[in-house]
């Protein structure tokens, strides 16, 4: 039986998160090292068959629930496809990526069914990153509400980004890294889902718009002015440039006290800058190292209560 396999990386937002939703830049990169795996087997028995062994799941497509998004991912490929018939599949995904945590797990499950049923059934060649990044988009639509286009187009691209979201099209540049930066990411083990703190900061530039406004401003000259200094590798000046961003999102109501307690943790025992990264209010906090401080801060992290640290080098 002929079988085809794709991943897609988890990602992280270093700079930017729920000011992009509103039109302000916002930059982001892959975590390479962490991915999800879709696999799609052609099958004998009639019609296809989901798999989601992470989360102990096994059904047909066509009794999937209309916001299933793995069932949405494969829709969307045969509708792509154009196919008279659907064809008999077997789809399994399996994720390395925490999910609800800030690692973009949703979009890069999607991306990675995507990209490896497409290629599975099409007879033109491989997709495209622009099609498995608009079909993502689609995906994360049902996910989250009102994404910003951040996720699905750093996870379809697996490279670091410069975004704004924007019509007619949004504005995305890949960026060129001069000397790669170090990171680590810390989770606070807290469970966050990102349409529900995305629809309270919603309700909040509803009933405060000046205000909000305001700070997602600040948001987006950060994210403008750290473009440069991620490029040349101005570490200093991007630790600094984070924990500036950091205190807008705090003013954002979106941080945590657990978030809080890892970044004061990370930047006691010597991080040059940390955040919160993704829709905040748990999950993944970033901190920013250097090769020969990275494992002092790895320990402050895990003393302060960190349920793990992932690291992951960018550029
Ligand atoms: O929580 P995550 O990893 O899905 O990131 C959300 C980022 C936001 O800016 C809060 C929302 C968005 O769509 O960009």
């Amino acid at each position: 039986m002929s079988s085809t396999k794709a991943t897609a990386p988890g990602k992280i937002i270093l700079f930017g998160e729920h000011a992009v939703v509103y039109g302000r830049p916002a930059i982001a990169a892959p975590l390479m090292h962490v991915r999800a795996q879709a696999t799609v087997q052609t099958n004998e028995e009639r019609g296809i068959r989901l798999f989601a062994p992470d989360l102990g799941r096994e059904y047909w497509l066509k009794d999937a629930r209309k916001k299933d998004p793995l069932a949405k991912a494969v829709n969307l490929i045969l509708a792509e496809l154009n196919l008279s018939k659907t064809p008999n599949l077997a789809v399994t995904v399996r994720s390395a990526i925490p999910i609800a945590s800030g690692l973009g797990s949703g979009a890069a499950t999607a991306a990675a069914v995507i990209r490896a049923t497409y290629n599975h059934l099409s007879e033109q060649g491989p997709v495209s990153d622009a099609t498995v990044s608009s079909l993502t988009y689609q995906v994360e639509r049902i996910l989250h509400g009102t994404p910003s286009g951040i996720d699905n187009t750093v996870v379809a691209f697996e490279r670091p980004i410069f975004f704004v979201r924007q019509e007619p099209e949004n504005r995305i540049e890949i960026l060129d890294l001069t000397s790669p930066i170090h990171l680590l990411i810390a989770d606070t083990g807290v469970v966050s889902k990102t349409k529900i703190v995305v629809g309270d900061v919603r309700r909040q530039w509803e009933q405060k718009k000046d205000e909000c406004e305001r700070l997602f401003d600040h948001c987006g000259e950060v994210a403008r002015r750290a473009r440069p200094a991620i490029e040349l590798g101005d570490t200093r000046r991007l630790g600094q440039l984070m924990s500036e961003n950091q205190s807008y999102l705090r003013q954002l109501t979106v941080s945590s006290p657990e978030l809080e307690t890892l970044i004061t943790a990370a930047e006691k025992s010597g991080a040059l800058g940390a955040k919160l990264s993704g829709a905040g209010r748990g999950g993944n906090m970033i901190a920013l190292v250097t090769e020969g401080n990275a494992s002092e801060v790895r320990n402050g992290l895990l003393t302060a209560g960190a349920l793990g640290v992932l690291e992951s080098v960018i550029g």
